[in-house]
């Protein structure tokens, strides 16, 4: 008897615990997501900077971009870098700002190579010219041949990690099960929390079910229709106890994705993460379409996947400073 009330005791104490931290999240969620009017930090500035940036140099990855896409997203991009002028930020100070420029100027060198001219666009970007000097390098997307990845992928460590990149093409050879297996098993060597392995990805070979998951995914417009697979990457949230286990299966499902995409790498299979939209609606629809994924696992997010074609163009997302990730003291 004793034992029964002490165990009613301690998960009345731990389910108080996790309403607590829950609403604990959600007051810093609120506080802090770059939507709330109030926040105007210079990461969140360069967050939104390099969004926007990456929807221009993502367009110009496609295998068939839409004629004269993206003007409405340049001028708002445009308009960002001004607010972060406006706050006091400095543009040469911020990799996430030059690496706009250089995409701006990347988007309208694509545009007038195709006989198109955005003239307000024209005009807005005259002024960041001035910044165009100051850059070294490829911005807003680099080509590589089939043959020079193949090299870089049996080269040194740096040569192979960063010759990885989310690839928005793919050839129309069909991924196959065993292919994927390959990979996933080495995957497996992908540390997780006391090896407790949450993670599965679900592969369905079917075309219809890969194109009616397609059809729901977010993030795969312009290229959903060359996709021919995704992968489905769950944690299982019966694997974790206790509130402060709650993002559990969110650490060890991004720990084991990118393990996965390194070794889909290693394999020669192109891939690009896709996030998971987040609502309770469209997970159930997800998993009613999946057909065999419990409500005990959370999807943590989807892979497409796919052959690379002979050629591929793929977005340059340029990274930060060293100085803004690596902070000593
Ligand atoms: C959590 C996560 C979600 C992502 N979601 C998408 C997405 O919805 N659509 C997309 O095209 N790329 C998506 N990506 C790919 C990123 O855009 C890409 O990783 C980033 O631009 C860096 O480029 P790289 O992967 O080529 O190095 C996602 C990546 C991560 C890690």
């Amino acid at each position: 008897m004793l034992q029964l009330i002490n165990g009613l005791k301690r998960y009345l104490r731990q389910t108080i615990e996790l309403r607590r931290e829950y609403r604990n999240d959600y007051r810093e969620y609120k506080r802090w997501n770059y939507n709330n009017p109030g926040v105007h930090s210079k990461n969140s500035f360069e967050a939104k900077i390099l969004r926007q940036a990456h929807i221009l140099e993502k367009g110009m990855a496609l295998n068939r971009p839409r004629e004269r896409f993206g003007v409405d997203k340049a001028n708002s991009l445009i308009d960002f870098i001004e607010q972060y002028e406006a706050f006091g930020y400095e543009i040469d100070k911020s990799a996430a700002v030059l690496n706009a420029i250089g995409v701006l100027n990347a988007y309208l060198a694509f545009h007038r190579e195709r006989g198109y001219r955005p003239e307000g666009l024209l005009h807005r970007f005259e002024r960041l010219q001035q910044y165009l000097p100051a850059l070294s390098g490829s911005y807003g997307s680099q080509t590589v041949t089939l043959d020079e990845l193949q090299t870089k992928l049996r080269g040194t460590f740096p040569d192979f990690f960063l010759s990885r990149h989310s690839v928005r093409q793919f050839s129309a050879q069909k991924i196959t099960g065993p292919e994927i297996r390959q990979a996933v098993k080495l995957a497996m060597g992908a540390p997780s929390a006391c090896n407790r392995q949450s993670c599965k990805v679900y592969f369905y070979p079917e075309a219809e079910t890969n194109r009616r998951i397609g059809k729901l995914i977010a993030g795969n417009s312009g290229f959903d229709p060359e996709t021919t697979n995704y992968l489905v990457i769950t944690s299982d949230l019966s694997a974790f106890y206790n509130a402060f286990e709650r993002n559990q299966v969110y650490v060890d499902g991004g720990i084991f994705t990118m393990a996965l995409v390194e070794a889909l790498h290693y394999c020669g299979i192109a891939s690009c993460i896709l996030q998971n939209g987040e609502s309770r609606k469209k997970n159930a629809e997800f998993k009613k379409i999946c057909g065999n994924i419990p409500d005990n696992e959370k999807i943590i997010l989807f892979i497409a996947v796919g052959h690379y074609p002979d050629t591929v163009t793929f977005a340059a997302s340029r990274r930060k400073f060293p100085d803004d990730v690596f902070i000593i003291g």
